[in-house]
């Protein structure tokens, strides 16, 4: 069981995908763990980028990311770092594909939706920049028990 951070990013928030964006991870089977609205602090914003520092994009990434608040979550399945990824599709909109979030949602590239963990490493990193363990929930999928 793998688990990986997904943070609907401030236009997806505006926009009002949250729902729509949550629905297709839910529909791919992932169970949610964690999730809450955070305004991501440049401090935040900057741990959470790292790897992007110094490149032309960075500056103009970390105003939007901390340009109003994200929906940040914490999901878990098998395999869902790279199945995610393919759910939410190409960073850039011009390559990705209709029936990924961004290829259906998105049209310009910083305002791409959503970010999700590109390895086992970035997750734990990432997951501990935004939540406590003690906000991640632990459930089992099963309500036969209640019928
Ligand atoms: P990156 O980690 O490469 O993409 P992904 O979000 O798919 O993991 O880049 C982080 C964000 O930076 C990306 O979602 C949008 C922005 N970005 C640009 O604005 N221009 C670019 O050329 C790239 C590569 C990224
Ligand atoms: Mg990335």
């Amino acid at each position: 069981m793998e688990r990986t951070f997904l943070m609907i990013k401030p236009d997806g928030v505006q926009r009002g995908l949250i729902g729509r964006i949550v629905s297709r991870l839910e529909d791919k089977g992932f169970k949610l763990v964690g999730g809450k609205f955070v305004t991501a602090t440049e401090e935040q914003a900057k741990r959470h980028y790292a790897e992007h520092e110094g490149k032309a994009f960075y500056d103009n990434l970390i105003s939007f990311i901390t340009s109003g608040p994200v929906f940040a979550m914490v999901w878990e399945g098998d395999d869902i770092i790279t199945i995610s990824r393919m759910v939410i599709g190409k960073t850039k909109v011009t390559e990705a594909q209709p029936g990924t979030i961004r290829g259906d949602f998105a049209n310009h590239t910083p305002l791409n939706l959503i970010h999700g963990s590109d390895s086992v490493e970035s997750a734990e990193r990432e997951i501990a920049n935004f939540f406590d363990e003690n906000e991640l929930s632990v459930y089992d999928k099963n309500i036969s028990a209640w019928i």
